[in-house]
């Protein structure tokens, strides 16, 4: 059930209380997260495109037991299980599937046909066209701000370009955490807001105390920075140490240190050398990034999971939109989408009743 001057295009479209996403993030979003944003009346996504081979089905089946809520699952064709992660999806018949580097039409189909709703995120007006004619029927923006990988348009220019290039509903994700920004998005014309960073620092996030309290820490958003040097694609991070480092290397230091990072991590999920060669040549055929991004690739998964898991936030990497600097605590998620549901109905409404803006009364 929606709640009055809140329903909209994406409540109705996928069966949830309030026009709030929780986007998929690697080793954040887990059953647990998931199931508290769409217990609270959110909707949650669950982070398959960092899960190995069997982790998927269980993780669903997990989310099924702790909500009756609808919730969707965030995968990326590259992942070496991503066949196993399609057939899981189609399995459970989750409420949608949300995606960057995407899957083809046929795929989209098979999708759609279930009645499972396909949301790619694109940072990219012309990235979201492409995505409508490959079937997608909700589209969520994310401006450069946001957390993970970003592209380089601002959401405040990302959103208009996009509500008037496609005929599908369109979620604004990059920079969200209040109430102010989801009656901004509305007022914009989009049908929800989607948050990756204010999800993480909830009380509901499986993620380290000791990194919880590092992001809270950040202070300044232009710490929170764009580079390249992890996995050849520009990705956002918080600074530190180990980034720095990253930064700084050249040449054939960063290949042997990301082949070390591809062996550790391949070996972690169970994968034979064999196994390995057939991701990297998938990707490196399949994604115009070349062959930069998958000979760098295998940095991410090690430097991310020792940030974010083992809560080492000075040589493990810390993934963050610009917004966790004006973040300052934890809330459980119920408490987070309640909040943000009743600041956006009060600006609202001060909207309809104009004079209650703040004035210069000196
Ligand atoms: C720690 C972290 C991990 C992420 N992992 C993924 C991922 O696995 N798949 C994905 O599509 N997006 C991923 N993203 C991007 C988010 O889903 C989301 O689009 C972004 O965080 C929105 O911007 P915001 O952080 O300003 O809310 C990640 C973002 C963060 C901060």
């Amino acid at each position: 059930m929606s709640v009055p001057g809140l329903e909209t295009a994406l409540t109705r479209t996928l069966g949830c209380r309030y026009p709030i996403v929780q986007t998929a993030m690697g080793w954040v979003a887990d059953p647990g997260l998931v199931a508290a944003t769409t217990n609270a009346g959110g909707f949650g996504f669950l982070a398959a495109a960092t899960m190995g081979e069997g982790e998927v089905g269980p993780a669903i089946e997990a989310v099924k037991a702790a909500t009756d809520g609808p919730f969707g699952v965030n995968f990326h064709m590259f992942q070496p299980n991503a066949d196993e992660v399609i057939e899981e999806i189609l399995k459970h018949r989750v409420a949608a599937v949300s995606y960057g580097r995407g899957p083809d039409a046929a795929t989209i189909g098979r999708f759609r046909e279930a009645g499972i709703t396909c949301m790619p995120t694109v940072g990219a007006a012309k990235h979201a066209v492409k995505a409508v004619q490959l079937g997608a029927n909700v589209i969520t923006i994310q401006g450069a701000e946001g957390g993970g990988h970003t592209g380089s348009v601002p959401t405040s220019l990302l959103l208009p370009q996009v509500l008037d290039a496609v005929d599908v509903p369109v979620v604004a994700a990059g920079g969200f955490h209040d109430g102010r920004g989801l009656a901004a998005a509305l007022a914009w014309g989009a049908s929800g807001i989607a948050m990756g960073t204010r999800f993480l620092l909830t009380e509901d996030s499986p993620v380290h105390r000791d990194t919880l309290a590092r992001y809270l820490e950040t202070g300044d958003p232009a710490v929170i920075r764009v580079t390249k040097s992890v996995d050849g694609l520009p990705q956002r991070f918080i600074e530190n140490e180990e980034l720095r480092r990253l930064d700084e290397m050249r040449g054939l230091t960063r290949l042997i240190a990301s082949l070390r990072h591809a062996h550790s991590w391949g070996r972690s999920k169970g994968m034979g050398y064999g196994q390995m060669l057939k991701t990297a040549w998938k990707s490196m055929h399949a994604d115009d990034a070349g062959f930069a991004a998958t000979v760098m690739a295998p940095n991410l998964p090690t430097l991310v999971e020792k940030g974010l898991v083992a809560g080492d936030t000075r040589h493990g990497l810390l993934p963050s939109g610009q917004v966790a600097a004006v973040i300052d605590r934890l809330e459980p998620c119920s408490a987070l989408i309640e909040r943000i549901a009743g600041e956006a109905r009060e600006r609202l409404d001060a909207l309809c009743h104009p004079g209650t803006e703040k004035e210069d009364t000196a």
